[in-house]
């Protein structure tokens, strides 16, 4: 896709998000209609519904020939990486939004046969838009992003799971111990604005492809890796434990997760 074509669109994405989280602050202090999904611990809104038709009608009228992947089924059943394929997680960190109005993200991403071309995460409250791809580099709101120190793990804080530190799933408990200290966020995109902030040196969770989408082109470019948690190449359409890290950091927990 040409570079002028690129940032249109990357124009139209930051209109629609920033709609969209005015639509989520005005309804912030209502009360919310909260319903369980596969476990009482898997929430789901009625913002998070309205707020994925809300995206993906924007979508689907800038970009009728996409399939769209949306979290809450608003978008398509989408089974092949061909073609435009944008993918919407409305509300990540439900249970925060939740229990905290706070700590939770929008994120939108944009691939093209598999490739990664733009990603969009918003941290709503603490006002941080991370945005960019590889043609056009990252951006916080709208600043070109710092080079992210290649960091080792006994020098950085790392973002984990909840459920996964609590079952010592992959020796987390040696990777927490390991680094300078853990950080249990419950948000994947709010760990992903860290790491690309330099706040955390890694982070490992179990995701779906909502839940790395866009970050992974964000940290990808950033010159961070996102794979799987044994280091394999990553499939956008695939659930699975994911690593992000600084290079430095990521060969570290390889090492602690092959022990
Ligand atoms: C969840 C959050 C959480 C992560 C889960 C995700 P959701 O997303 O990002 O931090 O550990 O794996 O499913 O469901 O709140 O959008
Ligand atoms: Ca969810
Ligand atoms: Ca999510
Ligand atoms: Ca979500």
């Amino acid at each position: 896709m040409e570079i002028n074509e690129l940032k249109q669109i990357d124009k139209t994405v930051k209109g629609w998000l920033h709609e969209s989280r005015d639509n989520v602050l005005r309804k912030i202090d209502t009360r919310l209609e909260v319903d369980t999904k596969t476990s009482r611990r898997d929430l789901v809104t009625n913002i998070d519904k309205q707020n994925e038709k809300f995206l993906v009608g924007k979508i689907r009228e800038f970009d009728p020939n996409a399939q769209i992947l949306g979290e809450e089924g608003f978008g398509d059943q989408v089974h092949s990486t061909e073609g435009r394929i944008w993918i919407v997680d409305p509300i990540d960190g439900t249970m925060n939004f939740v229990k905290q109005r706070n700590h939770f993200a929008i994120m939108i991403a944009l691939y093209e046969d598999g490739k990664g071309l733009l990603g969009y995460v918003m941290d709503v409250i603490g006002k941080h838009l991370l945005s960019g791809g590889p043609d056009i580099g990252v951006f916080d709101n709208g600043h070109p992003l710092p080079q992210v120190k290649d960091t080792p793990l006994r020098e950085g804080l790392i973002g984990l799971s909840g459920p996964m530190v609590l079952h010592n799933d992959y020796n987390m408990v040696d990777i927490a111990q390991q680094s300078l200290g853990m950080r249990i966020y419950g948000s994947a995109g709010i760990d992903i604005i860290s790491v690309l902030r330099g706040e955390l040196v890694g982070y490992i969770s179990y995701l779906k492809p909502w839940d790395f989408g866009a970050g992974r082109i964000l940290c990808e470019t950033a010159g961070l890796k996102m794979t799987t948690i044994d280091g394999q190449r990553l499939d956008v359409l695939s659930s699975t434990p994911v690593l992000l890290a600084t290079r430095n950091a990521h060969q570290d927990i390889l090492t602690i997760v092959s022990q």
